[in-house]
């Protein structure tokens, strides 16, 4: 029998939801691949650890930038590997909801319901984000009142307006988390001369940066490389050196919330700022993200208890249904704005 699943194939992590068992996949978008063979050897954190432990015919590969595949051929492999990981096989092919960004170009959708069908669906639906978190979220999204939602992910952060099961309005910015980290990372290497790679640069975001400024003062120490040298080194980097370098993307992120609330009919605005702004991703966990939306929106801000995995229950949700909904599919692989 052929099962459903629903994916969130995102810049940073993959997420899996089965019907019948929830969420059943969540790891890192990264797979170890052979070089010679272009084979999937590992998924997710254990790629992660393999690639350090192998020679160099065995790289990371990452075949998702800023929200959409930029690496055809690898997407493929991986989704079929997932896919496998999750139970499927050529003779069970599942019937897939993809979540796609609401910015994402017709090429881009194209490429992410090729490379499953490639990958062995049987077929891709595609489901716009923020219609899958506004369903994570339990918004009645047929109803004609306006809910904002913004994904604060890692490679895109996108603020959307929907209303009688549409997007109204959006806004989308090829920039989230994984940039802040290369911030943090220039910052240390400028500043302090000491040259540190992504993992550390994202747990001194996730640790010690903060979008508010009056935090007490925190340090940590931390190890890296002399760029001249190559030379271990290590130093002691304070919470508001984190601050400063990731002030302006976030500033941008803000903006683009700002923007699109502006080019919200004026009716469907007010019903946003009455029912305040659904915030998720793993960027609203930044340390006062929520609270600096708020403050430059005079919005309330409604952030979920488990914010990275919205939009995959809420797409998860959409398998009960995935014939009725073929509208809202349909919508998604032709974009209108
Ligand atoms: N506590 C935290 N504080 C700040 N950032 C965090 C925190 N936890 C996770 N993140 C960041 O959230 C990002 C991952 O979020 P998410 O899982 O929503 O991304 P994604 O869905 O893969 O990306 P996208 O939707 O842009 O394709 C990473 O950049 C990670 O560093
Ligand atoms: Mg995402």
């Amino acid at each position: 029998m052929s099962r459903d699943l629903a994916i969130d194939f995102g810049t940073s992590r993959t997420r899996v939801y089965d019907k019948a068992r929830g969420l059943i996949y969540d790891e890192l978008s990264v797979a170890a691949v052979d070089t010679r063979s272009r084979e999937v050897l590992a998924l997710g954190a254990e790629a992660d650890e393999l690639v350090g432990r192998s020679s160099d015919h065995v790289v990371a590969v990452r075949p998702l930038s800023q929200g959409a595949i930029t690496d055809f051929d690898m997407a493929e492999r991986m989704l079929r590997a997932v896919l496998a990981r999750c139970g499927s096989s050529r003779m069970n092919r599942p019937r897939l909801i993809l979540t796609v960004p609401a910015a994402a170009t017709s090429i881009e959708r194209r490429a992410l319901e090729q490379a499953a069908k490639a990958a062995g669906a049987s077929t891709a639906n595609l489901l716009e984000s923020p219609l899958a978190a506004a369903i994570g979220f339990d918004i009645p999204i047929h109803d004609a009142v306006g809910s904002v939602i913004v994904d604060a992910g890692a490679g895109t952060t996108e603020t959307a307006v929907i209303s009688l099961g549409g997007i109204v309005a959006s806004r989308a910015l090829r920039i989230g988390g994984l940039d802040i980290d290369r911030a943090v990372a220039s910052m240390v290497r400028h500043d302090l001369d000491l040259v540190v790679n992504a993992h550390v640069a994202e747990e001194l975001k996730i640790r010690i940066g903060s979008v508010a400024e009056d935090l007490a003062p925190v340090a940590v120490e931390v190890h890296g490389r002399r760029p001249m040298t190559g030379e271990p080194g290590y130093v002691n980097i304070e919470g508001s050196m984190v601050n400063r370098a990731i002030r302006d993307l976030v500033q941008q992120m803000i903006a683009g919330t700002i923007a699109c609330l502006s080019e919200t009919p004026p009716e469907l605005a007010q019903d946003a700022i009455y029912g305040g702004i659904y915030l998720h991703g793993g960027g609203a966990q930044l340390h006062g993200y929520a609270e600096a939306l708020s403050v430059a929106t005079s919005v309330a801000v409604n952030i979920d208890q488990d914010p990275t995995t919205v939009v995959i229950r809420g797409a998860g949700r959409c398998l009960e249904d995935i014939g009725r909904l073929r509208s809202l599919f349909a919508s998604a692989s032709r974009p209108q704005r």
